[in-house]
């Protein structure tokens, strides 16, 4: 029989047209993909027959998504901000991505990594070009879970100007910006300058914005930067902090904020004798935030570099 199809009743009902995709599903023959088409499809089915769908909602939602294809470029990636938008992404990094106590934990990717990042020196500027930010010191230390620190720890790092836009958004910018590969000293600490984060709206020009807006949602993500942490023998971790004064901490267009990622941006009038060794002039914020990194050994196997979920989503490196 194709398909180790056995004889089934010939569509009589929903539930009869289900049994037959459930059935010619069965045979899959990888297992893990086998497990994961018979739920897609149980799912998928149980969805329609639970709303009872019209065939205008269905064609409404294909066309939502072939418009969600096109928007699809190497700096745009309409599935992936429906993910996020959806809370997809957060369960998943939470499955896949489980930290012993203590760890810092995780927080979703996002769109906007690229490959290249030039490395700097401790209190390197990444906002060399930002002209209207409030500089800021974000320092700390690169921990293990003893909390011994870690030498020579990577911490991959990247935000949004203070115009709200991150470099690839930027027309009027050419190459990289906001962005930094810092390492950890003897003593596990690090010191990035930047400028403060602030909050700001995913796309929302597209299918995803149409979502939110139909459903009585707003696009802003509250003020972050992002990290990778990573180091040899240790998990990496791909992580945000967060500015604790956003207004929009409770509803992150995206679900990624976790109360250990919140950190204090606090402000100074006048330089201290660091900053002033970093040539900062007048009124600037520091953050401290301390990473904790979990050993590779407790690690599972499914971690991906940034080259890989770049290539994944289509984007340029
Ligand atoms: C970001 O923080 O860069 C981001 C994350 C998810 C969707 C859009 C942007
Ligand atoms: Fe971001």
């Amino acid at each position: 029989m194709p398909d180790g199809q056995a004889e089934m009743p010939r569509h009589k009902s929903e539930d009869d047209i289900t049994a037959e995709v459930l059935a010619r599903f069965s045979a899959t023959p990888d297992p893990r993909l086998r497990q994961i088409m018979l739920s897609l499809i149980g799912h998928l089915h149980a969805i329609v027959k639970e709303v009872a769908l019209t065939e205008a909602e269905w064609f409404k939602a294909i066309e939502i998504l072939t418009e969600a294809g096109k928007m699809c470029s190497d700096k745009r990636q309409e599935f992936s901000l429906f993910s996020d938008t959806l809370g997809v992404s957060m369960v998943v990094d939470l499955i896949d991505h489980r930290k012993p106590e203590g760890a810092t934990e995780s927080t979703v990717f996002g769109p906007f990594h690229r490959l290249g990042a030039p490395e700097m020196p401790a209190g390197g500027n990444i906002a060399h070009k930002d002209r209207t930010g409030v500089p800021t010191l974000v320092s700390g230390r690169v921990l293990d879970l003893d909390g011994r620190p870690i030498a020579g720890a990577v911490l991959d790092v990247w935000q949004t100007q203070s115009n709200r836009l991150y470099d690839s958004q930027d027309q009027s910018l050419d190459g990289l910006h906001m962005r930094g590969k810092f390492k950890s000293d003897s003593e596990g600490r690090y010191l990035i300058r930047t400028v403060q984060p602030v909050n700001y709206p995913i796309p929302s020009d597209g299918p995803v914005g149409a979502m939110l807006k139909a459903t009585g949602r707003h696009p802003w993500r509250p003020a972050h930067i992002h990290f990778v942490v990573s180091a040899d023998g240790y998990e990496p971790v791909t992580t945000h902090i967060f500015d604790r004064t956003d207004p929009y901490l409770a509803s992150d267009a995206v679900f990624a904020v976790k109360d250990s990622l919140i950190c204090d941006f606090v402000r100074h009038e006048k330089p201290e004798p660091q900053a002033s060794r970093l040539g900062i002039a007048g009124p600037y914020c520091t953050a401290q935030f301390d990473f904790r990194l979990t050993p590779s050994a407790m690690a599972q196997a499914t971690i991906m570099d940034a080259q890989r979920r770049l290539a994944a989503l289509g984007t340029r490196g």
